[in-house]
Parts: structure tokens; C-alpha cells; sequence
């Protein structure tokens, strides 16, 4: 399939994983881009340039397609190392950078003079417009159902997609709630040129988690996500479990009062035991309302080209169908 995303980033399939902590390692990445879509490794995951360099390295040596990095800008007491990350990505050769969780402008210079494409993840028709005019080169448009930071507008993408689609010039990628060849068929009648997924990739083969991840996902419903810290106007979904439900509690008795401090026990550096060790408990982990749709782990390969294959299917016979009937 040709679209202005496969056109624009030099892929196979208009399929992209969104970068993800501590799973966005070369291993994801690598098989996901081996697959024809268009993996990306996770910046910030790595924690220094040269750890960073690293892994675009190892990334390198798995594949010989294109893949990306993931920048997220992030309300942090101590700053990552942002020049230092922009460095290695440019020294590493990698040629496209997702960016995410605030305006990108002051490392869109460098990485326009190093040839760099950038596509920018928003949640919103206004944010998406600012990264157009800023000169991103594409936008992933994250609606309310995604997994991880969906913002504080509360808009789905059956309606923040057709509006991105009326404002934009730019090319763009529906993000949130993707999952097989139906989501990526209607996201392209929206407007969309492709689809970014996150959740999904985390339930394949090749996602360096640990089973116990993999496992909570095929087990969870749609309706197994909660939203937390939306006092602290950095909405996450997350998946439901008992440090989640806790959040909550402590979230609810604070109320208007409550300050990062009281619920850091169940967000700040869960990650590696989530992710790693398979403590499913250990804290608040992102994950989408996709999970619903998610019932199996299959290899990357498999799972893009059962999505391309059944979108085909849906094209040209169902959609068609309709047309000479
Ligand atoms: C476990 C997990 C970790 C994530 N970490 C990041 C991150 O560090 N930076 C980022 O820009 N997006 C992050 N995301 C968001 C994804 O890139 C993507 O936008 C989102 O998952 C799309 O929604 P979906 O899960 O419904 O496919 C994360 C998502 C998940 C599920």
C-alpha cells in the first residue's frame, strides 16, 4: 500500500509503533521495521546519549530498514540530556524522530539541517496545527482512547480524526485504539495516511517484556483502563490493577489538593519491575482500550501482514460490494 506516510518515511506498510517506555528497545524495534512498518526506539528508555547510541547501533546491526527514535519531552525534576540524546540520533544516522509531550521546537533546527523527518504525536487538532506550522513534517493524532498520555480534551478519534483531516496539510497517522486491518481501513476513510499502534506491538512475539505483560493484555476488556493523575493535568490511561485502584483512592481523598509526592509510589520508576521482572502489580503501566480487541501474540510479521491482508479484504471486497450492489 502507498500512502504520503509510506511515501514520506520509505516503508512497506503504513503501520508505525509508537515509542514506548521500556519496551522500545532495538529488539521492537528492529521487528517491527523488518516487517515492512516502521519501528521506533524509546529516547528517553535508554537514559544517556551513549546508551542511546548504543541501541541505535544494535538497532542497525538487526536491520537494514528504516526505523526511529522517540523523543518525549517530559514535566521532569531533572531534565534528561535532550542536546546530548538530539546528538546521537543525528551522529547515529537515524532519519526519523517521533516527538511527543510538548512542542519540539527547539530541536526541529537540528534535526532539519541533518535531514531528519519528524513526525510530531498530538491530541489535538490545535497542537497538531502548531506542529505544522512549526514545520514538523507529520503528525501522529492521539485520540482519548490511546494508551499512555491521551491529554485533557477527552475527544475519540472518530471525531479528532475527520478533524484533523478538514485542518491539516500535512500528512498524518491515526494513533489510539489501532489494532487490525479495520482500524487501519477506517482510519485511512478519516483522513489518515497510516496508523501508529502501541499496545497492540507490546501482545507480539518479539516485545522485549515479559510474558507477564504480553498475558494482561490478551486477558484484559476495553473496560480494564483507568485514567490517572487527571488532577495533575498529566491524564495517563493505564491498565486497572491494585496500585492503580490505590492511585485512585488516594487521588479521590486528596482531591484538588493532591501533589505529585502522594501517588509517586505508584508511578515513578515502576517501569523496569512492570516490564522486566513481570510484576504486574508494581505500579500504574500504560495500556490502551485496544486491549479488548487484542486476543493474541503473534509475531510482528504475522501481525502486519494479517492487518494489511484483512484491510485489503475489506477494500475490495466488503467496501466494494456495497458500491455494485
Ligand atoms: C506501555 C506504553 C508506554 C508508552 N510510552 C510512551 C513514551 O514513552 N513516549 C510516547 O511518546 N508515547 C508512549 N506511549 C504511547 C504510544 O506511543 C502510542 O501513542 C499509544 O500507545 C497509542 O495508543 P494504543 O495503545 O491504543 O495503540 C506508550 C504507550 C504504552 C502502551
Amino acid at each position: 500500500m502507498k500512502t504520503r506516510i509510506t511515501e514520506m518515511f520509505g516503508i512497506e506498510h503504513p503501520i508505525i509503533q509508537g515509542g514506548m517506555h521500556y519496551v522500545g528497545f532495538a529488539e521492537m524495534a528492529a521487528a517491527v521495521s523488518n516487517a515492512g512498518g516502521l519501528g521506533i526506539i524509546t529516547g528517553l528508555t535508554q537514559g544517556t546519549p551513549e546508551k542511546l547510541a548504543n541501541e541505535i547501533a544494535r538497532c542497525k546491526d538487526m536491520t537494514d530498514k528504516p526505523f526511529g527514535v522517540n523523543l518525549t519531552f517530559l514535566p521532569t525534576v531533572n531534565a534528561p540530556d535532550y542536546p546530548g540524546l538530539v546528538r546521537v540520533i543525528i551522529e547515529g544516522g537515524v532519519k526519523i524522530v517521533e516527538t511527543a509531550g510538548n512542542n519540539p521546537a527547539q530541536v526541529l533546527p537540528y534535526f532539519k539541517d541533518a535531514g531528519v523527518k519528524v513526525i510530531h504525536k498530538c491530541t489535538s487538532v490545535r497542537h497538531s496545527l502548531k506542529a505544522q506550522s512549526i514545520g514538523c513534517d507529520a503528525v501522529s493524532v492521539d485520540g482519548f482512547e490511546c494508551g499512555g498520555h491521551p491529554g485533557e480534551d477527552d475527544i475519540p478519534n472518530m471525531i479528532l480524526l475527520p478533524r484533523a483531516a478538514d485542518e491539516l496539510e500535512i500528512p498524518f497517522v491515526a494513533s489510539g485504539g489501532m489494532a487490525d486491518g479495520r482500524s487501519l481501513v477506517a482510519s485511512l476513510a478519516m483522513g489518515a495516511d497510516g496508523i501508529n499502534m502501541g499496545t497492540r506491538f507490546i501482545a507480539t512475539k518479539e516485545a522485549p517484556v515479559h510474558e507477564n505483560v504480553k498475558k494482561a493484555i490478551v486477558a484484559a476488556s476495553e473496560l480494564d483502563t483507568r485514567l490517572v493523575m487527571r488532577p495533575l493535568r498529566n491524564t495517563e490511561r493505564v491498565m486497572t490493577n491494585d496500585a492503580v485502584e490505590e492511585l485512585l483512592r488516594i487521588e479521590k481523598e486528596k482531591g484538588s489538593d493532591l501533589k505529585f509526592e502522594d501517588i509517586i509510589e505508584q508511578v515513578a520508576g515502576v517501569y523496569p519491575r512492570i516490564m522486566t521482572e513481570g510484576d504486574m502489580d508494581a505500579g500504574a503501566w500504560s495500556c490502551g482500550m485496544v486491549a479488548g480487541l487484542i486476543h493474541d501474540i503473534p509475531t510482528c510479521k504475522e501481525l502486519i501482514d494479517g492487518i494489511m491482508a484483512q484491510a485489503e479484504e475489506i477494500i475490495t471486497k466488503r467496501l466494494a460490494g456495497f458500491q455494485n450492489a
